[in-house]
């Protein structure tokens, strides 16, 4: 019998709407292929939202989230709403997401393909080999910590608030996610925190090191934030997987990112406690300035869709089609503009999509 799944499709903005139709024909594509069927329902988020019902997460975008088996969501936000408060914002979105679904855990990949390589801005030797996993805290830290605000003194001075905080609870349940994480990779888990300076981060390091008891086949290490990121940067190969905070993780998982050569082609995942339905989205943002052009790479959202069809719907072969997929289309020397090299046959959106559909068709 055809095993059915519904997902909530949430193109959002900017590029959203053309890498969906990508991921959207590719999915479709290897279904075809293994009988597997896909219910796709749309539904508006950030500033497509905004635009529509004044709100950067309709109530009925969550309950439609909350109804499917799985969310795959594209990019949000624009120059368009830059200028709009911080509670009206399409981030705002996103993070009413993470935080209706109870999206703690966000797993970000940075794994360089070995035909990308010369795509990176550091030297061959540095980044040939990386493949790290960055799990990063996703529902608390100083994203959601209060107080927070803008506030007036007594003196009409104003202050602008935001606190880092952790419970041991959410530290543990993501220590816990990372060191399940690690233990499928290399064994090697480093813990990242500023605990020199912050007692929040004298907290975590202390409930991760507790944590660890539980996984004797894992080793743990510490570092400070500062030291991580210099780290990233000076020798990636040294890191496996990296738990860390909102913060931290945020910004972490953006230079981890780049070391791939492109942030256009990385996935993500934003898992809940089991029965929740998993966020799955590309790390790159929404590119506002080439948008509707047919210039964006679809691959991160392609990947993407390969990661939630491996971690939410346990279809690994279905997902192993779609990574190699991308792999043979990067052989045949396609790349977007993002990725291109000398030598290499430039092509659009919908180009790169056809060629991937063209290689699933041909590993049938
Ligand atoms: C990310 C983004 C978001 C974040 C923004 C858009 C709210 O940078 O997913 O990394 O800060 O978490
Ligand atoms: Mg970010």
């Amino acid at each position: 019998m055809t095993q059915t799944y519904r997902i909530t499709l949430l193109p959002g903005d900017g590029i959203g709407p053309e890498i969906t139709r990508v991921a959207v024909a590719v999915m479709e594509a290897v279904g075809q292929a293994l009988d597997l069927a896909f219910e796709f329902t749309e539904a508006p988020i950030g500033g497509c939202a905004i635009d529509l019902t004044g709100e950067p997460l309709p109530a009925a975008t969550l309950d439609q989230c909350r109804q499917s088996d799985a969310v795959l969501l594209a990019a949000i936000g624009g120059y368009k709403w830059d200028e709009l408060p911080s509670h009206q914002r399409p981030e705002r979105g996103l993070l009413g997401l993470r935080a209706g679904l109870g999206l703690f855990a966000n797993l970000r990949p940075a794994k360089i393909l070995p035909q990308l390589i010369d795509a990176s801005t550091l030297k061959r030797e540095v980044v040939e080999g990386v493949d790290i996993m960055v799990v990063r805290e996703l529902t608390g830290g100083i994203y959601f910590g209060e107080p927070k605000g803008i506030f007036e003194t007594e003196t009409g001075e104003k202050r602008g608030v935001s606190t880092m905080v952790y419970g041991e609870g959410e530290i543990d349940r993501i220590a816990r996610v990372a060191f399940e994480t690690a233990k499928r990779r290399k064994g090697q888990l480093c813990s990242v925190d500023k605990a020199n300076v912050l007692d929040v981060s004298q907290l975590w390091r202390s409930r991760v090191s507790a944590i660890a008891a539980d996984y004797p086949e894992v080793t743990l290490s510490h570092l400070y934030v500062d030291n991580a990121a210099m780290q990233l940067v000076r020798a990636p190969k040294q890191f496996d997987t990296i738990v860390t905070g909102n913060l931290f993780g945020d910004i972490l998982s953006d230079a981890a990112a780049m070391l791939t050569g492109s942030i256009g082609m990385l996935p993500s995942a934003s898992l809940g406690v089991p029965g929740t339905p998993g966020v799955f989205e590309p790390v790159h943002g929404s590119a506002p300035d080439i948008a509707g052009q047919d210039k964006a790479n679809p691959l991160a959202h392609v990947l993407s869709a390969a990661m939630m069809l491996r971690y939410a719907l346990d279809q690994p072969v279905a997902a192993d089609r779609i990574e190699a997929a991308v792999n043979t289309v990067l052989d045949r020397g396609y790349r977007t503009g993002d990725i291109m090299a000398e030598g290499m046959t430039l092509v659009g959106c919908q180009a790169m999509g056809d060629a991937l559909l063209e290689a699933i068709a041909a590993a049938n």
